[in-house]
């Protein structure tokens, strides 16, 4: 949905066939409010009538400036700059001010904003003895969901949630300390010690200092290495009502601390439908030993057997642009590390897939996961941990979504209806009696 474009008089009519009254639904911004809709009623005890979304296909559940999609031409934008642009020229930190503050950040304000970052980048001890419990075979989704809840708890000044001082204190928190927990995890899965935080790095530099660092050893990351993660991260920032900002903004509406919320947003992200896809995809890859067999394996797609993953989109029904910008820097990636026979399969499986009357009717196209996993294990990273990338990137996005909504005067705790399909009012059965 976008800007308004219908007048203030302009209205739905609906004629109630069950008593044959007529009413008047007003329209704006394309959308009829949900509520008016109780107003049509069989009788004065009659609840009213409501609407039935369960995944919320047709349902609009905020006004919101951050991030705007055009599903049918592929099109993403950040506060109005395409995906492209703010790819390709943007750093991660200027493109979280941008998604948080709606304005490309002055030089002064940018400046502050790396410092305050950078002075939040150290992880209360709790935090790293927490990681040291954990069982070194656990997902690293499960360590990051599980210590973004704890992290809330190292800090008593998160309850303010409606003061706006308050949240960007948790916001730059948050935005600081997500890839130190994600290199936590991996250190911890690899027993290579404690994080080691470099500050003198760029957001993205540190990060995978923070994860790739060996003790008694100062490798250098490959500048085309940096600049790939932080456009990745730039590519996954925001996405509009997805899953899991979604699953943020319900959460956040009960007025908890941000860092259970996010907790919530990344156990939404952990799905394979969602962010869990790239950890898919590559482990589809993986059981595709040849171009050869890319026909065969788009048969069982087809046939019902597994899902292409990478493929498809709920809003997206031409090219995700996020899966265009990924297959260029792959290419750039690859040309530092090396050919991988994986970028060919994944090639000739996208090429097969989008010449196949299956997925062209349906309008599946490659999503921004096709590619990305491929680019993170040619960096020398275990599929597993993919996901919590994605989660890195999208912190941004989940916070700028509960800023917005924290600020809005009009935000209620969301408590969807039901349909019920259970028992009417029934009998006690005495545990003897039961049959
Ligand atoms: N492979 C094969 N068939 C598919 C696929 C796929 N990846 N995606 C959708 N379809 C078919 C589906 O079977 C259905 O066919 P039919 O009409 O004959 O029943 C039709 O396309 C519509 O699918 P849907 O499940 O109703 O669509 P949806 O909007 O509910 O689901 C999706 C969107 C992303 C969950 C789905 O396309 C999917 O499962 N893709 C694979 C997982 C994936 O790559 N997820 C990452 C999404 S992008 C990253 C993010 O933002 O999370």
């Amino acid at each position: 949905m976008s800007s308004d474009n219908n007048n203030n008089s302009d209205t739905l009519s609906a004629i109630d066939s069950r008593t044959g009254k007529e009413y008047s639904l007003p329209i704006a911004h394309d959308t009829i409010p949900a509520t008016k809709l109780r107003e049509i009623k069989v009788n004065d005890d009659d609840f009213g009538m409501l609407s039935y979304d369960p995944a919320l296909k047709n349902t609009v559940t905020c006004k919101s400036s951050i991030c705007f999609i055009d599903g049918e031409k592929g099109i993403l934008e950040y506060r109005g700059y395409p995906i492209e642009d703010t790819a390709s020229k943007g750093t991660y930190l200027e493109i979280c001010w941008l998604l948080l503050y709606g304005e490309l950040p002055l030089a002064a304000e940018l400046d502050m904003f790396q410092a305050e970052i950078s002075a939040a980048t150290y992880a209360p001890e709790d935090i790293q003895k927490l990681h040291d419990v954990f069982n070194k075979n656990l997902h690293p989704m499960a360590m990051l969901e599980s210590a973004l809840a704890a992290l809330g708890g190292e800090f008593d000044d998160i309850d303010d949630v409606l003061n706006a001082e308050s949240r960007h204190q948790q916001i730059i928190r948050l935005i600081a300390l997500t890839p130190v927990l994600a290199a936590m995890g991996y250190r911890h899965r690899n027993d290579l010690g404690p994080v080691e935080v470099n500050t003198e790095l760029s957001y993205s530099s540190n990060f995978l200092h923070m994860m790739l660092s060996r003790k008694g050893r100062e490798d250098e990351i490959h500048p085309a290495l940096e600049k790939a993660m932080d456009a990745l991260l730039i590519l996954h920032a925001d996405h509009e009502q997805n899953c899991s900002a979604n699953a943020m903004r319900a959460v956040a509406s009960s007025q908890v601390n941000p860092y259970s919320s996010a907790a919530a947003a990344a156990s939404a992200l952990h799905g394979p439908l969602h962010g869990g896809a790239n950890q898919a995809v590559l482990e589809m890859l993986n059981q595709i030993e040849s171009v050869d067999d890319v026909p065969a394996f788009l048969e069982s797609c087809k046939n019902g057997e597994r899902r292409l993953m990478g493929f498809g989109h709920r809003v997206y029904k031409n090219y995700d642009p996020r899966a265009k910008v990924i297959g260029e820097l792959a290419a750039n990636v690859f040309d530092v590390v090396g050919h991988n026979p994986k970028l060919d399969i994944a090639r000739a499986l996208e090429k097969a897939a989008i010449e196949d009357e299956y997925f062209s009717s349906r309008k599946l196209f490659p999503n921004v996961d096709f590619y990305s996993g491929l680019i993170y294990s040619a960096m020398g990273f275990d599929s597993r941990m993919f996901t919590v990338f994605f989660a890195v990137g999208r912190m941004v996005g989940w916070l700028a979504h509960w800023d917005e909504m924290m600020a809005d005067s009009s935000t209620k705790i969301v408590r969807p209806r039901q349909i019920y399909t259970g028992y009417g009012r029934r009998d006690w059965v005495d545990s003897a009696d039961r049959k």
